[in-house]
C-alpha cells in the first residue's frame, strides 16, 4: 500500500511537470535579450515536439515588450541542430503528408524571418540540414571555431532536398553559383570558410586571454557575445544587411539577366546528370525548387519545395540512401560492448601502403603506434607516407603543425621487435602468402605480452589457417582493411570460432577509434566482401572475353550506378591481386566462382599488365593525365581467349545483371551460411568497401525493392546458357517464393 502511495505521487509530479515545463526548448531573459536554448533529450533534431515548443516560446518572446531582440543557442556541447528527424520522414506513408511537414517547418522559418525583434543564431557544432536552415532563417549567425562547428545542408545524400526554405533562402543569400555548390554537394562547410561565403556574420574567435583552444572556451562565452550581438542589432548599432562587396555586386547584376540564369540551369543540370547518370532524383529536384523560386516568385518557389520533398521521401533511392545512414550508425557501435583493456599500444608488422595507411591512421587518433619493416628502405617509404598523409591534413587546415608533429611523435619505425612486449596489439600486413605469415605469427608470439592480440590484415587467406600454428587462436583476428586506408571508410572483421569475445571487442574499438565504419564478419575464403566481388569479376572477364570493350564494360557498370567501372576496378585493386584471389576462391568454391578465363588474367599479368600500380592493364596509366586510353596490347591477349556471346543474354540489360546479380547472391548465399551477421552489415560492407550502387542501398536492399522473384527469374535464363554460376541460392529462392519475406523491414 505504501509503495504504491509513493509511486501514485510521483506518477503525479511527473505529469504536473510534463504539463508546466518543455522539454525541448526553454528561455531566459537577460535584460532586453531573450535567450532560447534548445535542449533535446538525445541530440537536438527538428522533432515535432521541438518544433511545437518553439513556437510557444517565439510566441511569448514575441509578445514580451521588455524583450527587444533574441538569441538562439544550444544547450547541448557539440551540436547547435544536428538536423530534422528522419523518423519523423520515415513514419510517413505518403508524399502529401511529408508535404505536409516540409510547409509547417517552412511556417516556422518564414515566422522566424520575418521577426520583428531580431534573432541571432548562435551556432556551436554541427549545425546541419534542418537546423541549418533554421539558422539561415535567423537575422543574424554567430559560429564558433571549434573543430565540431560545421554548417551545410546534407539532404542531397539521404535522397533529400532542403525542406524548410533552404532551395529558396540559399540563392538569395550566397547567389546562384555558390547555392548550387552547397545544396548540390551537401558537403560541410568549415566556420571560416562559412564567414567568407556569407553563411555566418561574425565568428567567435580561437584564442582568447589564458585559453588554450577554441575548446576552452565555454558556452556561456558563445551566449555573451551573442547577447552582446543581438543588442547591438536591436539597437541598429549592427546593420541587419551588410553592405555587398563589389564582386557579389557584379554577381547580382550578371544574374539579373534570364538567359544568364538560364546559362547556369543548363550548366549545372547538364553536370548532375553526369555524375549521377541520372540515378538520383533528389539533385535534379533542387534544381527545379531553385528555378521555381527565382523564375516564378516565392509562392512557386516554396509550393514546388514541399512537393518535391514530399516525392523524394517516398523514392527507393532516397529509401536505400537513409537506410545506408541508419546502417552506417549502427556500423560505428561496438555490438561486443567494451573490451576489458584499451589498446594504447598498437605495433603494425609491414610499412607498405597497407601498413603505413594503418599507422597513419592509429598515430593521429592518439594510439602509440611502432611501424616494423624488414629493409629501412621499405621503413623510409611508409614513414615518408604517414608524414606526408598528416602533412595534406596541415594544408587542408584540419590539423595544425603542432598536432602533426606531436602525431608523429607517437610513431615509431624501427626494424626489430623491440618495444614488442609493451604492445596491446598487433596488426601484420605482410605479403599475401600463408607461409610468411606464419613465420611472422610464430616470431611475433615469442614477444608480445600475453594480453596482446594479433590482428592480421588479408584480403582472402582464411584467418582459421593463419590461425592454425598460434599458442592462443582466441586472440587472433582478421582485420581487412581497405586501400587508401586514410580515404576509405570500411573496416572487415573477421573472427574465426576460437577468437573470444574480449579480442573481437577490441578490434572493433580499435577500428571505431580509427574512424572506420565495421562490419563484423565470419571466417571462410574470401570473407564477406572478397567473396562477393570475386564473381563479378569473374563475370567481367567473360564480357570481356565476348568482345564487349573496356569502356564500354566501364559505362555499363557506372550506369547502373557503380561509382568506379568493372574494368576500371580490375586495374585498382590489380590484376595480379584479382588473379591470385579468383585461383584462390576457385578451389574453395569451385565452378560457381568460374565466368572468365583466369589464364587471360595470368597473361596480363606476365606481360607486366598489373593495373593501375604498373602502368597498365585494362588501360594505360600515365603520371599526370587524366585521359587513358585503352591497353590495346591487353586486347590483343584477350583475341586469344575470345569467346562468342550468346545473342539471347548478350544486352547491354543483360550485362548489368549479369554482373550484379552474381554479386547479389553471393552476398545472399552469405548470409544463408552464416558468414554475414545481418543484411544490414551485408549492405554497408558492399556500399562502403565495394562500391556497389549507393542508390540501390546494397544487394539486401537492392533484392528487396527489386523483387527476390524478378531476380530469380533473370538468374535462371542466365543459368540455362551458363550453368550453377547462376543458380540463386536456397535463402534468395524462399524469399522469391515469398513475397513477403523482405531484408529489411
Ligand atoms: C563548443 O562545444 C564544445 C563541445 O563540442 C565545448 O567543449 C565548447 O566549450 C563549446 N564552445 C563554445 C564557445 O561554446
Ligand atoms: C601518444 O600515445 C599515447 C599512448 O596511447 C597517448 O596517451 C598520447 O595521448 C599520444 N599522444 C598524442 C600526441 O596523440
Ligand atoms: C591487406 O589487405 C589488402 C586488402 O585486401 C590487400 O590489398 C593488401 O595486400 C594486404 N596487405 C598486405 C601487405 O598483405
Amino acid at each position: 500500500m505504501y509503495t504504491l502511495n509513493i509511486y501514485f505521487v510521483f506518477f503525479i509530479i511527473s505529469v504536473i511537470s510534463c504539463i508546466h515545463s518543455r522539454t525541448h526548448v526553454n528561455y531566459e531573459i537577460k535584460g532586453d535579450v531573450a535567450v532560447i536554448r534548445m535542449n533535446d533529450p538525445s541530440v537536438n533534431t527538428l522533432s515535432v515536439q521541438m518544433q511545437r515548443e518553439m513556437t510557444e516560446v517565439m510566441d511569448e518572446v514575441w509578445g514580451n515588450s521588455a524583450v527587444q531582440s533574441v538569441v538562439l543557442i544550444s544547450s547541448k556541447p557539440g551540436s547547435f541542430i544536428a538536423g530534422a528527424d528522419l523518423n519523423m520522414i520515415q513514419a510517413c506513408t505518403t508524399a502529401e503528408e511529408v508535404t505536409l511537414l516540409s510547409q509547417e517547418g517552412q511556417k516556422m522559418f518564414e515566422k522566424i524571418e520575418k521577426s520583428p525583434k531580431p534573432i541571432v543564431a548562435a551556432i556551436n557544432g554541427s549545425c546541419l540540414g534542418g537546423g541549418f536552415e533554421f539558422a539561415i532563417a535567423c537575422q543574424y549567425r554567430i559560429a564558433t571555431k571549434s573543430k565540431k562547428t560545421v554548417l551545410g545542408c546534407p539532404e542531397v545524400m539521404l535522397g533529400l532536398l532542403p525542406g524548410a526554405g533552404g532551395t529558396q533562402r540559399l540563392p538569395k543569400m550566397l547567389g546562384l553559383p555558390s547555392a548550387f555548390d552547397v545544396v548540390l554537394t551537401g558537403r560541410s562547410i568549415r566556420p571560416d570558410k562559412a564567414k567568407k561565403m556569407g553563411l555566418v556574420h561574425q565568428l567567435v574567435d580561437t584564442l582568447g586571454p589564458g585559453l588554450k583552444s577554441p575548446e576552452e572556451r565555454t558556452i556561456e562565452y558563445l551566449e555573451e557575445v551573442a547577447v552582446e550581438a543581438a543588442r547591438g542589432l536591436a539597437k541598429k548599432q549592427i546593420p541587419l544587411t551588410k553592405e555587398k562587396g563589389l564582386m557579389q555586386k557584379i554577381q547580382d547584376y550578371v544574374m539579373s539577366y534570364p538567359f544568364v540564369r538560364q546559362q547556369i540551369y543548363n550548366t549545372v543540370q547538364k553536370k548532375v546528370m553526369k555524375q549521377t547518370k541520372g540515378l538520383y532524383p533528389a539533385p535534379l529536384k533542387i534544381i527545379e525548387c531553385v528555378k521555381a523560386g527565382l523564375e516564378q516568385g516565392p509562392t512557386a518557389g516554396y509550393l514546388a519545395e514541399s512537393q518535391n520533398f514530399g516525392k523524394l521521401a517516398m523514392t527507393p533511392e532516397s529509401k536505400a540512401l537513409i537506410g545506408l545512414y541508419h546502417g552506417q550508425v549502427t556500423c560505428k557501435k561496438n555490438r561486443f560492448g567494451t573490451p576489458e583493456k584499451e589498446v594504447k599500444a598498437l605495433a603494425v608488422l609491414g610499412a607498405g601502403l597497407m601498413g603505413a595507411g594503418i599507422a597513419q591512421v592509429s598515430v593521429d587518433k592518439g594510439i602509440h603506434t611502432i611501424l616494423k619493416d624488414t629493409t629501412l628502405e621499405g621503413l623510409s617509404r611508409g614513414e615518408q607516407q604517414v608524414y606526408k598523409g598528416l602533412n595534406d591534413k596541415t594544408k587542408k587546415k584540419s590539423i595544425t603543425t603542432f598536432e602533426r608533429d606531436s602525431f608523429l611523435s607517437n610513431l615509431t619505425g624501427q626494424l626489430d621487435y623491440n618495444g614488442f612486449n609493451k604492445a596491446d596489439m598487433v596488426i601484420e600486413a605482410v605479403f599475401e602468402d600463408l607461409s610468411i605469415k606464419h613465420k611472422v605469427l610464430k616470431e611475433v608470439e615469442a614477444v608480445i605480452p600475453p594480453h596482446c592480440i594479433f590482428a592480421t590484415n588479408t584480403s582472402a587467406l582464411p584467418i582459421k589457417d593463419i590461425a592454425a600454428v598460434s599458442k592462443r587462436p582466441e586472440k587472433v583476428i582478421g582485420m581487412h582493411y581497405f586501400s587508401p586506408v586514410d580515404k576509405m571508410q570500411l573496416l572487415e572483421i573477421i573472427t574465426t570460432d576460437k577468437t573470444s569475445k574480449d579480442t573481437t571487442a577490441s578490434a572493433v574499438a580499435v577500428g571505431l577509434k580509427q574512424g572506420k565504419v565495421i562490419i563484423v564478419v565470419g571466417d571462410g575464403p574470401g570473407f564477406y566482401t572478397t567473396r562477393c566481388l570475386a564473381p563479378m569479376l569473374a563475370e567481367a572477364v567473360r564480357v570481356l572475353q565476348e568482345g564487349v570493350d573496356p569502356k564500354k564494360l566501364d559505362s555499363l557498370t557506372t550506369g547502373f550506378g557503380f561509382p568506379v567501372g568493372a574494368a576500371t576496378l580490375a586495374d585498382e585493386v590489380g590484376i595480379d591481386v584479382a588473379a591470385h584471389v579468383a585461383e584462390d576462391l576457385g578451389k574453395a568454391f569451385g565452378s560457381r566462382f568460374g565466368g572468365g578465363n583466369i589464364e587471360f588474367l595470368k597473361s596480363m599479368v606476365d606481360k607486366g599488365f598489373k593495373g593501375r600500380k604498373s602502368g597498365k592493364g585494362c588501360y594505360i596509366y600515365q603520371p599526370g593525365l587524366k585521359r587513358r586510353d585503352v591497353n590495346t596490347e591487353a586486347l590483343e591477349i584477350l583475341e586469344s581467349y575470345k569467346l562468342t556471346p550468346n545473342a539471347a543474354i548478350s544486352s547491354d540489360s543483360d550485362i548489368q545483371y549479369r554482373l550484379v546479380s552474381r554479386f547479389v547472391n553471393e552476398a545472399v548465399l552469405c548470409l544463408q551460411e552464416g558468414i554475414l551477421a545481418n543484411p544490414v552489415e551485408g549492405d554497408i560492407g558492399a556500399v562502403f568497401g565495394l562500391g556497389f550502387p549507393p542508390c540501390l542501398g546494397g544487394p539486401f536492399r537492392f533484392v528487396d525493392s527489386f523483387g527476390a522473384d524478378k531476380l530469380v527469374e533473370k538468374m535462371r535464363k542466365f543459368e540455362e546458357v551458363f550453368g550453377n554460376q547462376f543458380t540463386p541460392c536456397q535463402l534468395l529462392l524462399d524469399h522469391a517464393k515469398d513475397p513477403s519475406k523482405k531484408f529489411h523491414k
